[in-house]
Formats: structure tokens, sequence, C-alpha cells
């Protein structure tokens, strides 16, 4: 990397001086007129620009480096000497201070006085952290998901961070790729419904607002199929799976309004996602019609020499930015390259004027040209708000699956007076964030031992013992572990993975519980005593070896500040757990890819299946069990047929059979049992509700189907469609039959 980029050069500057062609005097030229329109204030400052000042303006540094602790952690030396003409820095710092130093040199310091746009890996929360989006995704509460991503956009942007890079809405199929941890799951409709979710919560009605932030859809395209599981390999995508399964929640949150997308660093079918005209300029520009900024991810740009697509980072750069990558992040090619391709004549202007356009386009729609300072709180009173830490809790709450619960040895209740909190995560904070956890502090999260300590003060005494490390021996704690085990009524085992295990560049071949877990877990329930499996981890897991050795077994996932309080709740029997599963648990590894939406085989019966193995997963996707007992009615449809541009309803109604309140998600899939123009999956989600149905209660859940938006797919080539004939409505088991006219 060239720091001649970062060190403002003399030359352009006096070159630029001739350049100084816009409209309006140059006292008040039109791009600082926030009365003139957003595109003369555009065009207006792109005819002032040089092309260095241009390139520069598609590249994205970093002030330090992104917080993931599985990344290239790389502290530049271009901190201290940043050049401020550059377009974009990933800020890391906290609070607006040295963002706003920055801001100053680059509106005071330059010649044409552009702001920065400072972008930051706001993923699951600022400073008040919530449940990363898989355990949110099994919340099946959309609603939920915007209000959290509106609480962290306010953080945000008061902290001085204009520009998210969220939501990931990466579909996934594979637990052993860490970053399975990061979307919404392995459902494409599910994660339609989440990412539009969050780009309304980070957006809210204008991103002027100083509550609000850019949302950036990533990792652009088909990620998710990350070969074998590993990272920043070649995804081999049909065109039919591109669009059947990746592509639809991004064509979901550019029409939510998302303001940019990232380029992704895998192959797509051996053409590298930040280089792939077909996806970038093809689909997402040419057929949906995007116009927003696409920034490429952390040096994807360089990297496609690294993938042997580009012979050099002239190449890289050209073949970047001539697909569709506005703006190159972290890798500082743009300056070097593209003066020389313009000047060689292998790179049209035109195509980096549209690049520049772009960028300043959302500059302004930010307001940073009038607002490029963001506000100061040295006292923090801006971040933690009682009621914001109040949501990311009762998101929590909602994200808690419990996958098996025998002879309903939960709630506890108070029948019990000595409970063992034993395990690597009883007293842990930091890992209850995740892989991304942007600004929060560890020791604000609630540890698993404080909040069984708060849920049961003066009504039961706790016992700790580590027990183990997360795949270490631990000889004495293991002794104090089973000692305490045998001392108490009730043992929870806090097992799992901590936060980096998960995340970028966190894969992992073996998904089950780490030997010194699984010991310590088999000793726990020798004791005799029964024992609660209580689960942080950010993929699903390999579980079959680990269930037998416990009555019940909660996945909390990684909850942020709530920490344990949720599950605590669900233990105890304060909450009532409503969280369904948003991605499937393998019975083995041996089985990945398995998902819910498979296409029928060509043989009925067993035949095709496993010799050595059931073809059934562990924990399927939906699954998840609740205090309450429901009863489902048979599905009723307002009419038997539909036509091609009707509408009709279907409704069905569930009894919750027990004495208990509870929340029930309806899930509604779709099935087309003769689809002559591609084969579909047996079925499909299609819709889904959640309501409190009240003990004893009935409630109606309806599904208002509208033909073409909820009955038709997508071929090949992205051309939607819908053939005439019977189709099915399948809840719970339940099937009703209709036809299409
Ligand atoms: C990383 C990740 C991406 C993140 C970016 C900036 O490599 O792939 O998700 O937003 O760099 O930190």
């Amino acid at each position: 990397m060239n720091l001649r980029n970062i060190i403002l050069p003399v030359a352009s500057v006096l070159l630029a001086v001739a350049c100084n062609s816009g409209s309006g005097s140059d006292a008040n030229p039109v791009y600082k007129d926030p009365s003139a329109p957003v595109e003369s204030r555009v065009k207006d400052l792109l005819k002032r620009m040089t092309i260095e000042e241009k390139a520069l303006q598609l590249t994205q540094w970093h002030l330090g480096a992104n917080d993931n602790p599985n990344n290239i952690i790389t502290e530049n030396d271009a901190t201290r000497t940043l050049n401020p003409m550059l377009g974009s820095v990933i800020y890391t710092g906290e609070g607006s201070e040295r963002r706003n130093l920055l801001q100053k040199r680059a509106i005071e310091e330059t010649r044409l006085g552009i702001p920065i746009i400072f972008g930051y890996d706001v993923i699951h929360g600022y400073r008040t952290i919530y449940p990363i989006s898989l355990a949110a995704a099994c919340s099946w509460n959309p609603e939920m998901v915007r209000k959290c991503c509106a609480i962290a956009a306010r953080e945000a942007r008061s902290s001085g961070i204009d520009w998210t890079f969220s939501p990931m809405i990466d579909v996934a199929r594979d637990p052993r790729w860490g970053r399975i941890a990061e979307g919404y799951g392995e459902d494409s409709y599910a994660a339609s419904v989440f990412a539009a979710a969050a780009v309304q919560g980070y957006q809210g009605d204008d991103i002027s607002s100083e509550t609000n932030v850019a949302s950036c859809l990533k990792h652009f395209v088909g990620y998710g199929a990350s070969e074998a599981g590993r990272d920043y390999v070649q995804t081999d995508i049909s065109d039919q799976t591109l669009w059947d399964t990746y592509l639809p929640p991004y064509e979901a949150a550019v029409k939510a309004g998302a303001k940019t997308l990232m380029s992704s660093f895998n192959l797509v079918n051996g053409i590298p996602g930040s280089s792939n005209d077909h996806t970038i300029n093809g689909i997402l520009r040419g057929m949906w019609g995007f116009d927003g900024m696409v920034v490429s991810d952390w040096a994807s740009v360089s990297q496609i020499v690294t993938q042997r697509f580009a012979k050099d980072n002239d190449e890289a750069s050209l073949m970047a930015i001539e697909s569709g990558v506005d703006m190159d992040m972290g890798d500082m090619l743009y300056p070097e390259s593209l003066p020389k391709l313009v000047e060689d004549g292998r790179l049209s202007i035109k195509t980096v004027d549209q690049a520049v356009a772009r960028v300043l386009r959302l500059k302004f729609e930010l307001g940073l040209f009038e607002h490029p300072y963001a506000p100061e709180y040295p006292d923090g009173s801006n971040l933690l708000a009682p009621e914001d830490v109040r949501t990311a809790e009762e998101a929590a709450n909602e994200t808690i699956v419990l996958l098996q619960n025998n002879g309903s040895i939960l709630p506890l209740g108070d029948k019990v007076r000595k409970i063992a909190i034993v395990g690597p995560l009883a007293k842990d904070g930091t890992n209850m964030m995740g892989s991304w956890p942007g600004h929060g502090h560890g020791d604000e999260m609630c540890t698993i031992w404080d909040a069984f300590s708060s849920e049961y003060a003066g009504r039961a005494e706790l016992l700790y013992a580590s027990g183990c490390g997360f795949d270490s021996e631990d000889a004495e704690g293991f002794r104090q572990a089973v000692a305490a085990a045998r001392k108490s009524d009730v043992v929870i085992a806090c097992l799992g993975e901590p936060n980096t295990w998960s995340g970028e560049s966190a894969s992992r071949a073996f998904i089950d519980l780490p030997a010194p877990q699984q010991k310590l877990l088999e000793a726990l329930h020798a004791t005799g005593k029964p024992v609660v499996l209580l689960l942080v981890n950010g993929r699903p897991l390999e579980l079959r070896n680990a269930v037998c050795n416990a009555e019940a077994v909660v996945e909390m996932w990684q909850p942020g500040i709530a920490g344990g309080k949720p599950a605590a709740g669900v233990i105890t029997g304060r909450i009532n757990p409503s969280g369904r599963l948003a991605a499937t648990f393998p019975y083995t590894v041996g089985q990945i890819p398995i998902y819910y939406n498979r296409r029928h085989p060509a043989r009925n019966g067993t035949m095709g299946y496993y010799l050595d193995c059931t073809v059934e997963p562990l924990y399927p996707f939906g699954y998840g069990l609740s205090y309450s007992t429901f009863e489902y009615g048979e599905i009723t449809l307002s009419s038997d047929s539909i036509a091609r541009d009707g509408s009709m309803t279907a409704s069905v109604t569930v009894t919750n059979t027990s004495d208990r309140d509870g929340m029930e998600t309806v899930f509604w899939f779709v099935e087309d049992p003769a689809c002559s123009r591609v084969v579909r999956p047996e079925k499909e989600l299609r819709h889904f509700e959640k309501q409190l149905v009240k003990a004893g209660e009935s409630r109606t859940f309806t599904f208002e189907i509208d033909a073409m938006r909820d009955l038709s797919y997508v071929d090949g080539k992205g051309e939607r469609f819908l053939e005439s004939g019977e189709m099915s409505i399948i809840v719970a088991g339940r099937k009703a039959s209709f036809n299409v006219l």
C-alpha cells in the first residue's frame, strides 16, 4: 500500500485550481447551497474535482482496524497523517471527538471541503448490545429487530458514525461457516423480512436525521454458500439457487430503501463478488434499478489478484469499478490506479464520475455538508439509555429456544433450594456479545451467574465452579464442578463457544461441544442430579451426544447486554420461551448442507437415504418448545381458487390448551406439487405471524395471500412466473389445497 496517497499530494491541489469550472459563483458554489437540488449539487461538485480527488473520494481507509477479533488487525501509521480528502473512514473510536477532528481537516484543509463519511460495523448494537442476528431471527419478531436497529442507529450517529456495515443478510445453511451467526438464518423469505426491518430501523424516514444512519446490505452476493463452510472461498451457486435463495433478501432490502451495499469476498461461480458485473451491474443496478453506492469488502479489490482473476492491482481496480464497485475499502488501490487507467484510455471518466456521484449523493442525503460534525457526549449520556437496555432485554427474551425439556423439569420455579451454576460461560460477559461486539463492554453484560443470583435472591443458594475451559481441561475446576453438582438440586451447565469461534474467519469442521466440555457434561449428569444444558454459541451445534446428558437444553445464543437474564427467566419460569429455530441443527456434521426447504428426491420412501445415519436433523427449522401447549385447527381458505392477479385469505385457529399464556408463531408454507418450469422445494415459507395466545383461549392467525407476491417463483434468469394448477398451503403439518386459475 502506497503511503503517498495518504499524505495530501501537493501537485493535485495546484492542478485543481484550474478545474474550478462548476456553476454558481466561487464564493457561493451550487454544491454548497443547501436549497439546491441534490443532483445539481452533485453535478456542480463533480465538475470541480480532479481525477485524483475523485479517486480519493472512492476510497475508504481506517482509523485503527475493525473490531472483529478474527479479522486482519492492522494498526496503520496513516492514522496520524490521514489524507482528509478520503471519501470515507472506518472509525473505530468511541465518541465523536477524534472523528470531528479529522472531519475538521476535511472541511478546512482541503480545496473543496468535502466531508468524510464515517462507517463502522454496528452489527447488533453500538454500545447497547442486543442479540446476534441469528438469535434475533429466532424471535420471529421483525418489529423488535427494527426497534433494536433504531437504537443502534441513534447511539452510532450520536457517536460520530454516519454509516453502518449492516444488516448482514446472507442466507446460510452450513453451520461450519462462522458467519452464519451474523445473518438471519437459512430461509430466504425470513431473511427478506428481517432485512427490510433492519433497514427501516437504521435509516428511519430520513438519513439526514441525527438519529439515523445509512445501512449497508452485505455481502453481495452468495457468501453464505461458502464451500465446505470455509471462509473467503468459492461459492458454486446455480442461477436458479442464486435467484431462489441468495438474492431475495437483497431485493427486499433494496426495495425497503437501503442506501448502500457491500460487495463480497467470495467467488460467485468463478467470478469474485467484488468484480462481478453480472450480479452488480446486471442484477442489482440493471434489473432492480439500484443507484446507491456499493462499497467493496475489506481489501476485496486487491484480493481479486489473490483470487487469480486479475493480473495486477490496476486490472483489479478496473474490474471492480467497471463492475459497479464504487468505493474501495481498506486497500488504497483506486488512488493508485484510477488516474492512470483514465489517462491510458482503459477506463472511461464517465464510469469514475458515476461512482463519485453515488458517493457524493449519499453525503448530501446524510446532510454531511450542512452538518459535518457529530455531537460530542464526553459523559456518554447518549448511550445505554435505560429504555434501550430494556428493549435489548425484551428482544433477547424472545430469542431463547427451549430445545429439550424431559419430564418437564423446567420451569424450576420454587422447586429448588440449591443450584450449581457451572461451566466456562457461567460468569462470562464478553462472549455474550457475539463476534461483532461494537463498543459494548464485556463487564456491562449480565452474566448467567448474576442473572440467577437476582432471579433466586433469597430463594435458593447458588454454587459456582468453572468446570473447564472452552477446549481445555481444568482438573481442579472439574472436581469442584462435580462436587457442586452433588450438593445441588439442579445443575445449570453453561457451555458453548467463545465469541471468537463464530463470525468472520471462524469456520469449524467439528461443531459439537469440545471434548473438555462434553466430558464435564457427562460427569455432571453421572451425579444423577438433573442437568440443564444452557448454550451460549453463535451457530447451530451438533448436540446429539450432549442432549442425552441433560434433562433440559436451552439455546440462548449470544444475547448481548441482557446476558443470562432471559435464559434465567425461562429456566425459572418467569418467561415462557417463544423462540423457534431460524436455522437447522444437524444430527451430524456429515449431513451438511441440511435445511428444511429441500426438493423432493426422485425416489419415495427411504431409497437414497444414508446407510449409516438418519436424514432428519436433530432439531429442524422452526422448532422450539413452549411451557404452553397449542392445538391447531384446520386451515380454512376464503376460496378454493385464486386468480393470477387475485388474492384470498387463509386462516387457522390456534388454541392454548394449557394454563399458561404463551406466544406462538405460525409458519405458513406454500407447496407446488407440479411446477413444470422449475421443481419447487417440498415447502417454502411465505408468511409468519407471532401472537400471544392466552391460557385456554383461541386466536385466529391469517395469511392474506396475494397470488403474484406469495405464490409465484423466479426462474434462473430472475423472471417471475406463476403457473396455473393446484397448490397448497401448509401449516403445522396441515394442508389446504386450491387452484391457481
Ligand atoms: C470485514 C467483513 C465485513 C466488515 C468489513 C469492515 O472483513 O467481511 O463484514 O463490514 O470488513 O469491517
